[in-house]
């Protein structure tokens, strides 16, 4: 099994680790030691990459490559122990490298759609790389999910790897040069806190989020209709047949929206044309860290918070998943069998007066959180 070599070669060089202690007593198997080790991943772009293994002292396990800060695995036990990655993704860097739909990976410099590519600042006008129909998508032709970051392990009390990247001023048509970090720490809670952070030299508009897609059974033969849904969200933003948003927000109640509590995605998917693709407006926006989402899976027993500081958050139900990537587990990634949560300020801000600011000014610093944390309950 490829995740045995994955958890071997984590346990040999998962930094600081007590690897082999042969004078440990017997009976007692070895606690895991958290850490995060390297190896070499192949190459991208004509460079080498590198996957990271983060493990914390309860062994679970996530590993993220430094070619698009993709997180392509997220190893978590079932009700039975039984240890699956609850993320589509591979275990080689080949399939990354084809044209995919953003599988875990970090999305920038803006998450979701600009209408028609366009939007200004002040009197200026900015046209960027459309990639989506008319639009611009998930930062353009070459977003952050296809650029390689600078990686640097931290091994503190928790394993995190610290993902670095400057945008320059006008890649994909943005203005300003931006350096973005991404920090992801492994919590010993079985959170993946993902801490993003930028600064601009020119006012420019930021929307950072991952784009992991999650089947809590752990395998993509099962579609994800089974999956309960709960989103502190009493309202979310409706789109145009280009899936741009109108600039409406909308209240959930008494609609297939509504996920004020927990509800089986495939109970009212057939009601919304398409399936779920929209962005929910977030109850309680103070900038604070909040649970603002709970999905859970009946069969293995597992479930999903996310936390975040964010406004906004993307339920997206993997309705362009076409059966052309084929998972971990060797199953296809097929209609609607994994879903993504995607924290986010909502789509096409910088057209919309009306929506919170994406907008980073020289001298201010990009800060938001979000925790995906896994469990085994309900
Ligand atoms: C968007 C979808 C898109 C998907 C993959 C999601 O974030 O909302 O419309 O198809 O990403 O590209």
């Amino acid at each position: 099994m490829k995740w045995m070599s994955i958890l071997a070669t984590a346990a040999a060089l998962s930094m600081g680790s007590a690897a082999c202690n042969n004078e440990s007593k017997e009976e007692q198997p070895a606690k895991p030691q958290a850490g995060i080790s390297k190896q070499a991943w192949g190459t991208a772009n004509g460079q080498p990459v590198d996957l990271y293994t983060l493990r914390n002292s309860k062994g679970t396990v996530v590993t993220i490559t430094n070619y698009g800060g993709i997180v392509t695995s997220f190893l978590a036990k079932d009700k039975n122990d039984s240890v699956a990655s609850v993320v589509v993704g591979f275990d080689s860097i080949e399939p990354y490298l084809q044209s995919h739909p953003y599988f875990g990976a970090i999305i920038g410099r803006y998450g979701n759609r600009i209408g028609a590519g366009k939007f200004s600042i002040g009197d200026k006008n900015y046209t960027l790389a459309t990639n989506n129909g008319a639009n611009h998508l998930h930062g353009g032709v070459v977003g952050f999910d296809k650029v390689i970051w600078t990686a640097a392990p931290i091994v503190d009390t928790l394993p995190s790897l610290k993902l670095s990247y400057l945008s320059k001023d006008g890649e994909e048509g943005y203005p300003g040069n931006l350096q973005v970090t991404v920090t992801y720490t492994l919590t010993e809670e079985d959170g993946l806190k993902m801490q993003y952070e930028a600064t601009t030299d020119q006012a420019t508009p930021v929307n950072l989020t991952n784009h992991s897609y999650f089947n809590l059974t752990g395998d993509t033969k099962e579609t994800i209709f089974n999956h309960q849904l709960q989103l502190n969200a009493d309202a979310y933003t409706p789109v145009d047949n280009g899936l741009i948003t109108t600039g409406e927000i909308r209240q959930v109640a008494g609609t297939p929206f509504d996920f004020r509590s927990p509800m089986s995605i495939g109970s009212r998917i057939d009601s919304v044309p398409g399936g779920y693709d929209h962005n929910y407006v977030l109850n309680n926006t103070d900038g604070s860290l909040r649970k603002v989402a709970h999905l859970a899976d009946p069969v293995s027993g597992r479930f999903l918070e996310v936390w975040t500081t964010e406004p906004g958050i993307q339920f997206y139900s993997g309705n362009f998943l076409d059966g052309k990537f084929i998972n971990h587990t060797g199953t296809a990634v097929q209609l609607h069998t994994a879903l993504c949560l995607e924290t986010q300020h909502f789509p096409d801000s910088p057209n919309k007066k009306e929506f919170p600011s994406t907008i980073l000014e020289p001298g201010k610093k990009y800060y938001t959180e979000t925790i995906y944390k896994v469990g085994v309950g309900k």
